[in-house]
Order: C-alpha cells, then sequence, then structure tokens
C-alpha cells in the first residue's frame, strides 16, 4: 500500500510536467505521452480511472511526434470521440494504431498537413463508429478503411481537403460497414476514380463535389455497389458519367460541372426524381425522355402528380433506400435493361412492390430539373420552325454561290484591278463567310433535327460554333463597313468628277479596308477571349450580355452598324442631290433609274440591319423585346439579306461585272460569240460612259 503512493505521485508529477510539451501539446489524462509517441490503452486508461478520472473525448492538437505508432489506441472502452488536429509535425499513423476501440463512436484526424502514411489497417475493429473524418492531411494514398468493421447503420464519412490524394483505387470502402454509408469525398486532389471502387458497399450519398481534377470515373465504378441514392458530382472535370451503375440516382447534382456537356445517360439513370445540371439544355432532353418513358410505361403516370413526400431530397432518399434495405433492391432487379427499358410494362408492378412509398402515392413524381430552359435557351431545334429549315438553306446556297461566282470573276479577270474592284472582292468574301456560317447552322440543324437539346451543350461549347460565331460577327461587319466604304468611293468619285486626281487610288483603298479588317477581326475575336460569347444560344450570336463589358460590346456593334447606315442614307441622299443638280456635268433622264435603285440598296440594307438593331438593343438594355425563337425568324431571313443580295446588286447586275464574266466564259471556250457581241458593245458604251458621268453611281467605273 504504501510503496504505491510514490508511484502514484511520480505518475502525477508526470502528468502535470512531464507531458505538457513546448509547443502546446496537452496530454490526455487517460493516456501517457513519451517524447516520441502516445499510449492509450485500458491500462493507462485503468490508472487513471484509480484516480477518478474519465474521458470519453480524446482531443490531441499541436502532437509534438511525428508518428502514432501501433496499438497506440488500443482497448479503450469509455472514449467515444478522439480528434487529432493541428499537428503539422505528425506524419505516419502506424498499422492497428486505432485497434479494437469498442465504444469510439467519432474519429477525426484534421488539419495535419505533413500527415502522409497512413500504414493498413490502421483503424480496426471500430463497431460503433459513426463518423470518419480524415480532413486536410499530406496523404497521397487512399487511406486504407477496410477494417473497421462499424456495426452502426448511417456511417458518415468524411475525406476532404486532401489535396494530393489522387486516386480512389478498388474496394476502398469494403469492410467500412455493412449499412448504408454516406461519404464526402469533396475538396480533394482525385482524379481518378477506379472499376469497383466502391464494391461491397451500400452507399446512401456520394459527394465528390470539388474534386476539380476528377476527370474519369471509370465504366464499373459502382459495380458491386449499391446505390448511390444521392450523386453529387458539382464543379468536377467529369466529361460523362458511367453508363452502369447509376439506377438507384434519385438525385444527381452536377452543378458548375462544365466539362459534362454530354447528357447524363437516362438509360441508366431511370430513378432520377431531381436533377441539378449546370446546363439548361440537359433537362430539356431529359424531361422529354422522362415524358416519353412514363407515359410509355404507364399512361396512368402521364398525369404528374405531386410526390407524397416534400422534405428535402437526402431524407426522401433514405427513406427509400432504407426502408428497402432487407428488401432486394431495385437496382438488384433486372427489368430494365437498356434493350427492354421501354417496353416490359408487366414489369412494372415490381416497382410498387419494392417501393411501398410509391404504392402508397401511386403515381409517378414528376421528373424536376434545374436549370430550366430559359429565354436563350428555348427546349426547340436550332431552326425552330420548319420552314425556316427550308428558307435557311435556300439563303446560305444562294449566298454561298453568289459571293464565289463574284469572287472567282474578279479574281479570273484580266482587266485592271480598279478601287471599285477591290471594294467588290472584299464586299463578296465578307458577304461568303456569312453564307458559309448558315451552311454550317443549317447542317447541325439538319444533323440534331428532333432532338437537339441533347447535343446542344456539345455544339454551343465546341469549335464549330465559334467558328460559326466568329464568321457571323466578322463577315456581318466587314460586309457592312465595305458597303460603307463602296458608297463613300461613289460619292468621293461623283463630287470629285472633274478631278480625276483627287479620286481614291488603289493605295489608300487599301489602307481603309486594312483598317476594316483589324476592326472586324478585332470585333468576331472578343467574344472568343471573353466579352460576351457565341455559346450562349444555338445560333452562336455573341447573345451573351452578363458583364458590362459584353453589354458594352453589344452596344458598340450596334452603333457600328446604325452608324454605317446613317452614312450610307446620307452618301445616297448627296449622290442623288448631286446627279440632280441642274449644274451638275451630263444630266440626263436616267435620274428616276438611279433613284430606284438607290431606294433598292437603301431598303434591303435596313431590312438587313433591323434584326441586327433588335438583338442589339433588346440585349443591350436587357429587356427582351422579342423572343429567341421568334428572333430566328428574324436573324435566319433578314440579318444574310445583304449577303444574297449584295453579289447581284452590286456586281452581276452590273455591266462591268457582265463584261468580265463572258470574257471567263469565253476563255473556258463559251458563249464565245455572245462575248464578242458583248466586248462591242461594251466597247461602245465605254466610249458613251467616257461622256457620262453619271454611270459612275452604277458602279461601271471603268477608268
Ligand atoms: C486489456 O485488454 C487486453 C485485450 O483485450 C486484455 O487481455 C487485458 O487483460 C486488458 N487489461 C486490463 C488491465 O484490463
Ligand atoms: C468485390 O467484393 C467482393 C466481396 O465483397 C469480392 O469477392 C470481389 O473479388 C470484389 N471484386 C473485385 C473486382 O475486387
Ligand atoms: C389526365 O388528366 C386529364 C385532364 O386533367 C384527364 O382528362 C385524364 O383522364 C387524366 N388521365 C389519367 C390517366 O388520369
Amino acid at each position: 500500500m504504501w510503496t504505491s503512493t510514490p508511484g502514484l505521485v511520480f505518475l502525477s508529477v508526470l502528468f502535470f510536467y512531464g507531458c505538457k510539451s513546448a509547443s502546446g501539446f496537452v496530454c490526455p489524462r487517460i493516456c501517457r505521452c513519451f517524447s516520441n509517441t502516445i499510449r492509450c490503452n485500458n491500462v493507462t486508461e485503468g490508472s487513471a480511472l484509480m484516480m477518478g478520472q474519465r474521458d470519453k473525448r480524446l482531443f490531441l492538437y499541436q502532437l509534438s511526434f511525428n508518428t502514432i505508432s501501433s496499438h497506440s489506441f488500443e482497448d479503450l472502452t469509455g472514449v467515444q470521440r478522439i480528434e487529432i488536429t493541428q499537428s503539422v509535425t505528425l506524419e505516419t499513423i502506424e498499422t492497428l494504431a486505432f485497434n479494437n476501440l469498442p465504444s469510439l463512436t467519432e474519429i477525426s484526424i484534421q488539419n495535419t498537413r505533413s500527415l502522409m502514411h497512413i500504414g493498413h489497417k490502421a483503424f480496426n475493429s471500430l463497431p460503433k463508429l459513426r463518423y470518419m473524418s480524415i480532413s486536410n492531411t499530406g496523404i497521397r494514398v487512399f487511406p486504407d478503411i477496410t477494417s473497421v468493421n462499424s456495426l452502426e447503420t448511417e456511417f458518415i464519412l468524411d475525406i476532404c481537403d486532401n489535396l494530393y490524394l489522387q486516386e480512389i483505387p478498388p474496394n476502398a470502402f469494403t469492410g467500412v460497414t455493412k449499412e448504408y454509408i454516406t461519404m464526402n469525398l469533396y475538396n480533394n486532389g482525385i482524379r481518378e476514380i477506379h472499376d469497383y471502387a466502391f464494391n461491397g458497399t451500400k452507399i446512401d450519398k456520394l459527394v465528390l463535389k470539388n474534386n476539380r481534377n476528377l476527370r474519369v470515373l471509370h465504366r464499373d465504378t459502382f459495380k458491386g455497389a449499391t446505390g448511390p441514392g444521392v450523386l453529387d458530382i458539382s464543379a468536377t472535370a467529369l466529361t460523362k458519367l458511367p453508363s452502369q451503375g447509376l439506377e438507384s440516382v434519385l438525385v444527381l447534382l452536377a452543378q458548375s460541372a462544365y466539362a459534362l456537356k454530354s447528357l447524363p445517360p437516362l438509360q441508366g439513370l431511370w430513378s432520377l426524381r431531381e436533377a441539378h445540371l449546370t446546363y439548361n439544355s440537359h433537362c430539356c432532353a431529359l424531361l422529354s425522355l422522362n415524358r416519353n418513358r412514363d407515359s410509355l410505361i404507364n399512361p396512368a403516370w402521364k398525369n404528374d402528380s405531386t410526390y407524397c413526400d416534400e422534405s428535402d431530397p437526402s431524407a426522401r432518399v433514405q427513406q427509400v433506400l432504407g426502408g428497402s434495405a432487407d428488401t432486394p433492391l431495385l437496382m438488384d432487379v433486372p427489368f430494365f435493361s437498356a434493350v427492354n427499358l421501354f417496353v416490359k410494362e408487366e414489369d412494372f408492378g415490381d416497382v410498387n412492390f419494392h417501393y411501398p412509398e410509391l404504392d402508397f402515392c401511386q403515381t409517378q413524381p414528376a421528373l424536376v430539373c434545374t436549370p430550366e430552359a430559359d429565354a436563350f435557351n428555348p427546349c426547340e431545334d436550332i431552326a425552330g420552325f420548319s420552314f425556316l429549315r427550308v428558307a435557311i438553306w435556300f439563303i446560305n446556297i444562294l449566298a454561298i454561290a453568289g459571293n464565289l461566282t463574284v469572287l472567282l470573276v474578279i479574281f479570273t479577270s484580266r482587266n485592271k484591278l480598279t478601287v471599285p474592284r477591290f471594294l467588290m472582292c472584299h464586299l463578296a468574301f465578307a458577304d461568303l463567310c456569312i453564307g458559309i456560317y448558315l451552311l454550317m447552322i443549317a447542317t447541325v440543324d439538319l444533323r440534331t433535327r428532333g432532338y437537339y437539346s441533347q447535343h446542344a451543350i456539345e455544339w454551343q461549347t465546341g469549335p464549330g460554333c465559334s467558328i460559326a460565331g466568329f464568321l457571323s460577327v466578322f463577315g456581318g461587319e466587314l460586309s457592312v463597313y465595305t458597303l460603307c466604304t463602296i458608297t463613300l468611293e461613289r460619292w468621293h468619285t461623283i463630287t470629285n468628277a472633274l478631278q480625276i486626281e483627287r479620286r481614291l487610288v488603289l493605295t489608300q483603298a487599301v489602307t481603309i479596308m486594312a483598317a476594316g479588317w483589324l476592326i472586324c477581326l478585332g470585333m468576331g475575336m472578343l467574344p472568343l477571349v471573353g466579352v460576351s460569347s457565341y455559346t450562349k444560344v444555338s445560333m452562336c450570336l455573341p447573345m451573351d450580355i452578363e458583364t458590362p463589358l459584353a453589354q458594352a460590346f453589344i452596344i458598340i456593334i450596334l452603333l457600328f452598324n446604325v452608324g454605317a447606315f446613317v452614312v450610307v442614307c446620307v452618301c445616297y441622299v448627296l449622290i442623288y442631290l448631286a446627279v440632280n443638280n441642274p449644274e451638275f456635268p451630263g444630266r440626263s433622264t436616267a435620274d428616276t433609274k438611279i433613284a430606284k435603285r438607290m431606294a433598292v440598296l437603301i431598303f434591303t440594307d435596313f431590312l438587313c440591319m433591323a434584326p441586327i438593331s433588335f438583338f442589339a438593343i433588346s440585349a443591350a438594355f436587357k429587356v427582351p423585346l422579342i423572343t429567341v425563337t421568334n428572333s430566328k425568324i428574324l436573324l435566319v431571313l433578314f440579318f444574310p439579306i445583304n449577303s444574297c443580295a449584295n453579289p447581284f446588286v452590286y456586281a452581276i447586275f452590273t455591266k462591268a461585272f457582265r463584261k468580265d464574266a463572258y470574257q471567263l466564259m469565253s476563255a473556258m471556250g463559251c458563249c464565245k460569240s455572245k462575248a464578242s457581241v458583248y466586248r462591242m458593245k461594251a466597247y461602245s458604251s465605254e466610249k458613251a460612259i467616257r461622256n457620262n458621268l453619271r454611270s459612275n453611281i452604277k458602279n461601271t467605273t471603268q477608268e
């Protein structure tokens, strides 16, 4: 008796002075701490109990050593929680470090940035464990937690903020618990989850969000697992979901998962009741597929009804998954294989059998999906109406053929390159861009007809849409700019009719067009580098006005177009006045003809301007003047009018052009007689023209 007293005194001295290390680490009363390790087992617990001390919670922070060795925490009967935190020196947790702790319900190892190694079976035989957290550590290998063997229901596992943790190997969770488990695996560096990673577990909820490098879920990732009921892959880099193993997913969260451009496989997601996705067109596709599926399975489900349980989704999942834990689970019943997904009606009874909740409600709950279709992305094909589909083909073929002809003739012409010809060449090129843009849109529309929303994101965020959008803006603006330049040149030529030396020379024209190219290239590029964007609508036009910069961009385009239109109008009025001036040399009776022609030009210009202005105004001020569906009519029918009309109005219908064309044809061996006749005519008219300056207006400026 007497001899044991100094021992106890020694122990208390040790406790009060020896165990308090300089770093601030406090040794728990039921443990014994040494310079390089800690020991907490039934022996140390027993001696602490003799002093009337009993800890249910071990809180270890700022550990002063780098290893938690084997059997450090063993056979403790009273301890329910162990927390190890804020320990920068801790590097290793050895095999069987936490062994056989029958009362332990929670264990958390957090904020130990140097912790690299967690030994095999480090967490062994923890039957009451309900919560486990390994967060914000330096581990690179997935910790072995397969010998936890918890018997608790509703196990929660947190493995978060481990930035160096890159993979989840096969069978990583086998043996954690036989019951349902919630896995929060967010904010890790996980890149890849292997086949059979969840083998042998029942997953209630699997949160993989914020694993920003997570690109691959292998096809058999969920093989051998039950669930998950809730799957959260928000803010990951996943490009697609596995086609198998998602049969029991009721709630899918995939917000800010921008790489997930292809539609989640609905065939595999047939339990899906709630989806919160990144792209609204995916919702379009899911909802429409779901409608078809429900009505095919049972017509009584056509009338979507409210779901019986309006509580939060995870509770609902618990209810459904947990409730059916004893019965064979739905996903084990192979009645919805990909082949007979929609046809086997007789198997439908099984659903009610396994889902008592649904049985009670008697109806299929409606699928909820966000984000819903918005003004920019209505659930429809690119060409919303079928007449547009026809029109868009007609117009693009006309534009491409007309402008190619003009380019071909001008390039092969043996005549001297004059300023008007030079400008015409640019105009045709710009209009050809619009034609190609329309051709691209029309082709994609034809290929995705009837199910565009399934492909919407792949198209809109892909390179095709960027190229098309660039062509539309670049071509549209270059066309406007060139038209403006052509008109100015004509006006300049007419007002300086008598002073040949003051006319525009080719080098000046080249400079002006070079500036135009730079401006238009810039305008086309801006949406590609983040000012507005081409990805917003199916037509690939820059309709994104979320930022003030994007709004300014749209307003500048608007001002550019309106400015050009005003210049064209003013020039024509001035030309008309000049021509009608009695003092103007060589005034003739062709005035009305010229006036008519100008009216046509201004009118087509205006028609072409109208939709752009509509959009720009509507977009710039965020006032929906017109829906996207209706805007397509304007865009398809009016936007390219100039591109179709320009080659005819400015080139093909002019005498100079026809002369070139006949020369080309005669060179190719046909229409020889016509060409020579024309050459005669052209020659004589040329003579006449020299005396008639008004013909400048008709763009027959052959000096
Ligand atoms: C501590 O636990 C071990 C293994 O469970 C057991 O053999 C031993 O008797 C226990 N010691 C005390 C003092 O309870
Ligand atoms: C899946 O787990 C079971 C036991 O739970 C095991 O027998 C099987 O080998 C595992 N499959 C793979 C591919 O690891
Ligand atoms: C669905 O609703 C419509 C009208 O609300 C009703 O006429 C029809 O009978 C309903 N169908 C079923 C199968 O309940």
